[in-house]
């Protein structure tokens, strides 16, 4: 005898009079001690999850949906409802509380839906397992705890290498044929174009320049502390930044490489602070404008520190000058 389909409605179950289908992104704040649970939470655990998907940008649902388990002509007897689905992991997530009970009963569920949903992605997780899944999303092992100096992540790692992908791509199509050259500005663009280039297919050659930094009281000129290594006369030059704040920096930086004669002169930066701009440089590549947040990790620093973080973070404001 043929197995019966599940009802096809099952979006619209509703076992629980609980709120059924959340707000895609209910922003939640990553400072604080939650003093009661919040709606549409009903566990604190619940909760502090969310704080932390918030903290990482994690894009999540509380309880969209509800999967019928057992039913008898078309009504539903028995349903489950996981707490949260995360849209950009296509995964759906059970907290378990670690009562040895409750979890025999939800494995128990969990067997049911996965054979009769083999299609949804589905995990149950237990409170000290919240860092294996950031840990799998590509954050490596750093938690809130571990940089509190972090005020919360601006970008987080998957959107940094969708976001370059995309760039490497546009690249690769714009210089068809041709066999650029790009220039890095150490150092805080080495995450950025060690990522990029691997993103782009035409042949490629890299080279890496240091400027001193501006630090806003000198007039106009960065100094150059590291020249180029490769002659770019004739040849298409990308130069790559980490972020244009100013513009003062690559403003002397292409006036600079002007001299020495190059085909072409592009530039590609991951981060934009459009709004703090004072020279008009043009920027032909963007990764991300960013507000007027001063900003540190994949390569960024503060006092060369947080230049390991996985993700794009703003820092806290009492450690600013
Ligand atoms: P600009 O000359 O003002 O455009 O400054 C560009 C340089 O300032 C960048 O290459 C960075 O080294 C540094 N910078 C500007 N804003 C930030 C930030 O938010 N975080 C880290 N470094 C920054
Ligand atoms: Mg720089």
């Amino acid at each position: 005898m043929r197995k019966p389909e599940p009802p096809a409605a099952y979006d619209d179950v509703k076992p629980r009079a609980r709120a059924a289908t959340a707000p895609a992104r209910a922003r939640v704040p990553v400072t604080g001690e939650p003093k009661d649970v919040p709606a549409p939470f009903a566990h604190n655990a619940e909760y502090e999850f969310a704080r932390i998907l918030d903290f990482y940008g994690i894009t999540w649902q509380y309880e969209p949906r509800s999967f019928p388990l057992r039913w008898e002509r078309g009504h539903v007897t028995e349903a489950f409802t996981p707490d949260f689905y995360l849209q950009d992991l296509d995964l759906y997530v059970e907290l378990t509380t670690l009562k040895p009970g409750l979890t025999a009963e939800k494995n128990r569920k969990m067997r049911l839906l996965k054979e009769l949903f083999p299609e949804t992605n589905i995990m149950m997780l237990k409170k000290r397992d919240y860092l294996r899944l950031l840990a799998k999303y590509g954050y490596g092992a750093i938690a809130p705890d571990q940089v509190p100096d972090i005020d919360k992540v601006l970008i987080p790692a998957t959107k940094l290498s969708q976001r370059v992908q995309e760039l490497g791509a546009q690249i690769s199509k714009d210089y068809a044929g041709k066999q650029p050259v790009l220039v890095g500005v150490l150092r805080g663009v080495i995450c950025f174009i060690a990522d990029l280039m691997r993103q782009i297919s035409v042949p490629t050659s890299i080279d890496l320049m240091a400027v001193s930094s501006y630090d806003g009281t000198t007039q106009g000129a960065a100094r150059i502390l590291k020249d180029l290594d490769l002659s770019i006369k004739g040849r298409d030059v990308i130069l790559v930044e980490d972020i244009v704040d100013t513009g003062m920096t690559l403003n002397t930086l292409i006036d600079y490489l002007q001299t020495k004669k190059p085909a072409s002169i592009k530039v590609a930066t991951l981060l934009d602070k459009r709004v703090r701009r004072l020279v008009n440089v043009p920027v032909d590549y963007i990764g991300f404008e960013i507000p007027d947040e001063f900003v540190v990790g994949y390569g960024l620093d503060f006092n060369q520190r947080f230049r390991n973080l996985p993700f794009i973070g703003t820092l806290k404001h009492e450690l600013l000058p």
